[in-house]
């Protein structure tokens, strides 16, 4: 049978646990959390109002907001506004009015990019380099500057390793993220870029370092292991990932464990980075899902893995919880890991984990089976030496802040730890639920979506399954209508082209934000070669081909729609975002929609028509194979290294 380097390296790895002997690498010491006494006057839980009338952000949020939105946004959206007047169409005066500011309505902008790998981090990374007032290309095609402008920024799954590494990096530009600095700096500390080139489990081609490598990893779980806190295969997950999306590896040092490699860098130090700290990036905030033992089975969605009644949980810099009304309850981000108001835990909120846990989808696997196969020797590995009774290993394990916190409606309510889970498991894996969060006021929204649907592109499935949800809280969420068919979204392209939904707000509540969906449906109108359809379970990427899919998705997020089917990029599409940037502000103001704002939503929004039941049932099929979109097929390809060792 042949040998791949990933199964010698396996084999290797399963026989090293006499490295465990070594005393604690820099690494795990930095990713142990400390216990010290709380703060005068903590509060561990802050409820935030169940109700629209009584919801409330928290104070550190709004204090942020109120800054970004004085201080910030009047000269981002002035910029914007220059760089969509320099491509040329003549735009409505309201546009500009309300862009200059001389309005008193101002629209309050959310960007969500979606779960699928590096795929997604790879797509959502190239339209916020789109919408980037720093690309000279992007301002050119008169996009860039709307990503300076927005308010929010939500991302899950691969979706959160964009998110995460963007934020803790210090919202440096795209090429600089990926990359790494042009002269990277040589402090212990500091952002390397991706480093994609190194495959997430087998980065070495020698198969000895990579078990070495392995190794050091559940090495590394030691410190939080020995100081009593759950660990399990999300810690080992959020270690891996930390040498690709935190600050603290290089290509140089990548297997020197004399280096923390992001150990030790929180989430809710973001709030200490410079960009942050003048209020210059967007409020970042990652979504997960909660794997809860006495969940109802029956409200999954088929192909997926946890029900749509479950609570979706966030992680903003400041709080983790949930405003959705079966918890509406948070706890600070900086002192995850408490649980009472006398013993306060710092240090467990590493940036790596919380990105580990948006993705961790390794639940989707029957952890009784996988002993036995894909993820087998890690788990007995971790097992081995990090014995612990009665804990689930595959889900992300935090201590639950909520412990007897709404009984009645939180199904979480009575346990001792949260089991956190790929945000993208219930099926919405476009992280759309903290932008449609009442307080928060979003009316419009970007909605990146890079789901691996049907051949690794997006179909609009995620929308559906935020529509049915949202449905279930009609008091809490306002939604714009969508399709309620995979079929109408196939028979109408409204995945290969930018679409608007929620344009006309006479039929729907005044808070339902008006959605802009940009989704990697297909490849460029101008006859390129698909290059953003890349599988979920690719997980190392050379920089050529990362920049080839950044130059790609920079034509999709710049062709629009045009109405001339002969031409490939539509001239008007900047005119076109800008109006449906202001739309909401512009309802507010009562003001007409007028000019070249009428031909545009003319054309880019969903018309609300349904097709015949025959089209519209055409849904079920292709829903079957969907699933994954996340990251499962790193599962699967350990599968397969797994099953050609055996
Ligand atoms: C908000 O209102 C709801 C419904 O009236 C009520 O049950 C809840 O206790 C209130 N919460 C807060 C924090 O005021
Ligand atoms: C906005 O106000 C400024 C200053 O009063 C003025 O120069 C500009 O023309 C106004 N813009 C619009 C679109 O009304
Ligand atoms: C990460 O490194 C960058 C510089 O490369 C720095 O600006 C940023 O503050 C660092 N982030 C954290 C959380 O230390
Ligand atoms: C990097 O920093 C950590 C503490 O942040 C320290 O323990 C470690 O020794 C440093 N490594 C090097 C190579 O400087
Ligand atoms: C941010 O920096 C301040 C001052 O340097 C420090 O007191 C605070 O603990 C830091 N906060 C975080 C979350 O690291
Ligand atoms: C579980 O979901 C099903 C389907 O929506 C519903 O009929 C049932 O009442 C739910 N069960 C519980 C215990 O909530
Ligand atoms: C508070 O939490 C700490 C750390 O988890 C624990 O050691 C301590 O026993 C708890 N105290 C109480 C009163 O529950
Ligand atoms: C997991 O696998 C075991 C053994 O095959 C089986 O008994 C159990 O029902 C499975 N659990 C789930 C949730 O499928
Ligand atoms: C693992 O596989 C062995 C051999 O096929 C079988 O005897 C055993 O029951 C399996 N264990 C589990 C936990 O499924
Ligand atoms: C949405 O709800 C409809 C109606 O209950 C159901 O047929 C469909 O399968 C659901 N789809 C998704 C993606 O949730
Ligand atoms: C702008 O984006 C394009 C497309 O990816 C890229 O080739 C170019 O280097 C970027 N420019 C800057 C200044 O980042
Ligand atoms: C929205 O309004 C336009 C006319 O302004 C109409 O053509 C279109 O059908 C309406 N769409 C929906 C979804 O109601």
């Amino acid at each position: 049978m042949p040998q791949s380097r990933f199964a010698l390296a396996f084999a290797l790895f399963i026989s090293w646990p006499i490295a465990f002997v070594s005393a604690q690498t820099a690494a795990s010491q930095a990713y142990t959390p400390a216990a010290g006494a709380c703060p005068e006057g903590f509060s561990l839980v802050r409820m935030a109002g169940s109700s629209p009338d009584n919801q409330t952000l928290s104070a550190s949020e709004s204090s942020y907001l109120q800054s970004r939105k004085t201080q910030v946004l009047p000269q981002a959206w002035k910029s914007y506004l220059t760089n969509v007047q320099a491509a040329g169409v003549t735009l409505p005066d309201y546009v500009a009015s309300i862009l200059e500011g001389n309005s008193t309505e101002t629209p309050t902008l959310g960007i969500a990019t979606s779960g699928g790998g590096y795929r997604a981090a790879i797509f959502g990374a190239g339209v916020l380099n789109a919408l980037d007032g720093r690309n000279a290309s992007s301002v050119k095609a008169g996009i860039g500057g709307l990503l300076q402008s927005a308010t929010y920024l939500s991302g899950l799954s691969g979706g959160s390793w964009l998110l995460t590494s963007l934020a803790q990096a210090d919202f440096p530009i795209i090429q600089e993220l990926a990359f790494g600095p042009a002269s990277p700096s040589t402090s212990n500390n500091s952002w390397g870029g991706w480093l994609a080139q190194y495959n997430i489990f087998a980065p070495n081609d020698d198969p000895v370092t990579d078990a070495e490598y392995l190794t050091d990893l559940v090495d590394e779980l030691k410190g939080k292991y020995d100081a009593g806190y759950v660990v399990t295969f999300a810690d080992f997950w959020a270690r891996a990932l930390a040498r690709h999306f935190a600050n603290g590896t290089t290509l140089s040092n990548f297997f020197d464990e004399s280096y923390t490699h992001g150990a030790g860098i929180l989430w809710s130090e973001v709030a200490n980075t410079s960009s942050f700290a003048s209020y210059s990036i967007p409020f970042p905030i990652v979504v997960v899902d909660l794997d809860a033992s006495n969940q109802n089975e029956s409200e999954i969605i088929s192909g997926d893995f946890v029900p749509l009644t479950n609570p979706i949980m966030e992680f903003n810099v400041f709080e983790m919880g949930s405003y959705d009304p079966m918890l509406s309850a948070f706890a600070q981000t900086k002192y995850l890991g408490t649980t009472n108001t006398s013993i306060c835990i710092t240090g467990y909120d590493q940036s790596s984990f919380v990105a580990g846990s948006s993705s961790e989808l390794y639940n989707e696997y029957n952890l009784t089976d996988i002993l036995n196969s894909t993820l087998g020797p890690e788990l007995s590995l971790i097992e081995s030496i990090l014995p612990q009774t009665g804990v689930e290993l595959d889900v992300a394990s935090w201590p639950n802040p909520f412990y007897g916190v709404a009984p009645d409606t939180f199904i979480d309510s009575n346990q001792k730890n949260l089991n956190l889970v790929d945000g993208g498991e219930d099926g919405e894996v476009i992280p759309l639920q903290p932008l449609l969060v009442k307080a928060r006021g979003v009316d419009v929204i970007v909605a990146i979506d890079a789901t691996s649907d049907v051949n690794n592109f997006a179909d609009g499935s995620s929308l559906i399954a935020t529509q049915n949800r949202t449905s279930l809280y009609p008091t809490a969420y306002s939604f714009p209508p969508v399709p309620t068919s995979l079929g109408e979204f196939t028979a109408q392209n409204l995945s290969t082209r930018p679409t608007f939904f929620g344009c006309n707000t006479t039929d729907t509540n005044a808070s339902t934000p008006l959605l802009i969906y940009l989704a990697n449906g297909g490849p460029p109108h101008n006859g390129e070669a698909p290059l953003t359809n890349t599988s979920t379970a690719q997980i190392s990427y050379e920089a050529s081909e990362i920049q080839a899919m950044l130059d790609q998705v920079l034509v999709i997020a710049t062709q629009g729609y045009p109405a001339n089917t002969s031409e490939t990029t539509d001239p008007e599409w900047p005119a076109c975002l800008a109006c449906a940037v202001v739309d909401r502000a512009r309802s507010r103001a009562g003001v007409e929609r007028s000019g070249v704002c009428e031909s545009c939503f003319g054309r880019y929004c969903w018309d609300g028509s349904t097709l015949s039941a025959a089209v519209a049932t055409g849904s079920a099929s292709s829903r079957a194979n969907v699933h994954f979109g996340a990251l499962g097929g790193v599962v699967v390809t350990l599968m397969s290294v797994m099953m050609i060792m055996m």
